[in-house]
């Protein structure tokens, strides 16, 4: 072919992808949204709902975080040997069997706020339960656009109890019961990253009247959780002995045994999430849009992603707490350098609870 033949080939490609591109149309909801989808209509009502009434009017909050919880408690609940439905809303549907398991402590209370609203409107509560995590991540700046797909039919049995980690098991037998559910220990570390937003309520009685937070940001989605996790222990927040909790760096911070246990054993991977705040919206986001859908047919659900809000960004870059250096970090990554970051001015930081 000469060159001229060959760039009036290229140009007739490019206006068969742009007409095809003007030929996706988008739907125009009664309420005046736009969707890809027009099936997708019906979540705007809901949207609205949860937002006002759930999230407190968009905050990054406990019920925000507490919904983020539930979507990996309702999926990682399936196992191909010992089945369960994954997220199939089998925590909301068979609340009365699954909430009394142990690795479920206090998720009673978000499946007691999340049920009106699965009765309210008409959604399915496996839909409901990861629609409600999409939107409720949405209200964390920093945060990536988590997407949704709808169409997941009604739980038809409990998961089966032993499926969720708890913060005490060994790292053999986490990593294990990931990899049963199909995650690598790379996706598994993507994942980790929802307890950047993220406190504990039920580790230790004797803070149990606050909520105590992982990390220094916890209404944000950044990657301090990954960096105070790699600095040395020094502290409880409240009593030491507590089943599944390790000292932290901070005062007033939680840090589970199961967190300081995961990082050294995936290390690289753990510091390269630190100031990467690209490569913590991607991974998250791949790994959630997976736990989203375990145990589902995705090729039956309808891409609803256009629904989630596109959430505020977020410009601050990681940093030591006050009163913490370079060497206070506990490097467990032999290749990589930590990467260097300054030191929050002021007094020692101390973390308020939530
Ligand atoms: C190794 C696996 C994991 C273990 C052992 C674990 C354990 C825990 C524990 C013990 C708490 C505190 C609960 C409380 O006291 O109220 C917690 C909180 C939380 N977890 Fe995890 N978790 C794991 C993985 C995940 C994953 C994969 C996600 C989501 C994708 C997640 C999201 C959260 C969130 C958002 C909270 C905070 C809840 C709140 O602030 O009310 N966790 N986790």
């Amino acid at each position: 072919m000469t060159f001229s033949g060959l760039s009036s080939l290229i140009l007739a490609l490019g206006a068969v992808q742009l007409s095809n591109a003007a030929s996706i149309k988008r739907a125009t909801c009664a309420d005046g949204n736009t969707v890809t989808n027009a099936a997708c209509c019906v979540l705007f009502p809901i949207l609205e709902d949860i937002q006002t009434n759930l999230f407190d009017g968009g905050e990054c909050g406990e019920e925000v975080h507490e919904s983020l919880r539930l979507t990996f408690h309702d999926a990682i609940g399936f196992s191909p040997s010992r089945g369960g439905g994954g997220a199939d809303g089998s925590l909301i549907t068979f609340s009365e069997i699954e909430t009394p398991f142990h690795a479920n402590l206090g998720i009673d209370e978000i499946v007691e706020a999340q049920k009106p609203f699965v009765a309210k409107h008409n959604i399915s509560a496996g839909d409901f339960i990861q629609f409600a995590g999409a939107v409720g991540v949405s209200n964390c700046p920093g945060a990536p656009r988590l997407q949704f797909f709808l169409g997941r039919p009604d739980a038809v049995a409990p998961a089966p109890d032993l499926t969720v980690p708890e913060p005490f098991d060994s790292v053999d037998s986490i990593l294990a019961r990931f990899a049963d559910a199909g995650f690598s220990p790379a996706e598994v570390v993507a994942l980790l990253a929802s307890h950047t937003i993220a406190a504990a309520d039920n580790v230790d009685p004797t803070v149990f009247t606050d909520r105590t937070p992982f990390d220094s940001t916890p209404s944000v989605f950044d990657s301090q959780f990954f960096v105070e996790t790699q600095l040395r222990g020094t502290s409880f927040p409240g009593t030491a002995g507590n089943q599944g909790e390790v000292e932290s760096p901070l005062r007033g911070e939680m840090r589970l045994q199961s967190d300081s246990e995961v990082y050294p054993r995936t290390a690289c991977e753990w510091q390269s999430f630190v100031n990467n705040q690209s490569k913590l919206q991607s991974a998250f986001k791949a790994a959630m849009l997976k736990l989203s859908l375990v145990a589902q047919d995705k090729s039956k659900l309808v891409d609803c992603s256009d629904v989630i809000p596109v959430p505020p960004t977020l410009n601050a870059a990681a940093h030591f707490p006050a009163g913490l250096t370079k060497n206070d970090v506990e490097q467990a990554c032999a290749a990589t350098p930590f990467p260097a970051l300054t030191t929050d001015p002021g007094p020692v930081t101390a973390v308020p609870p939530v």
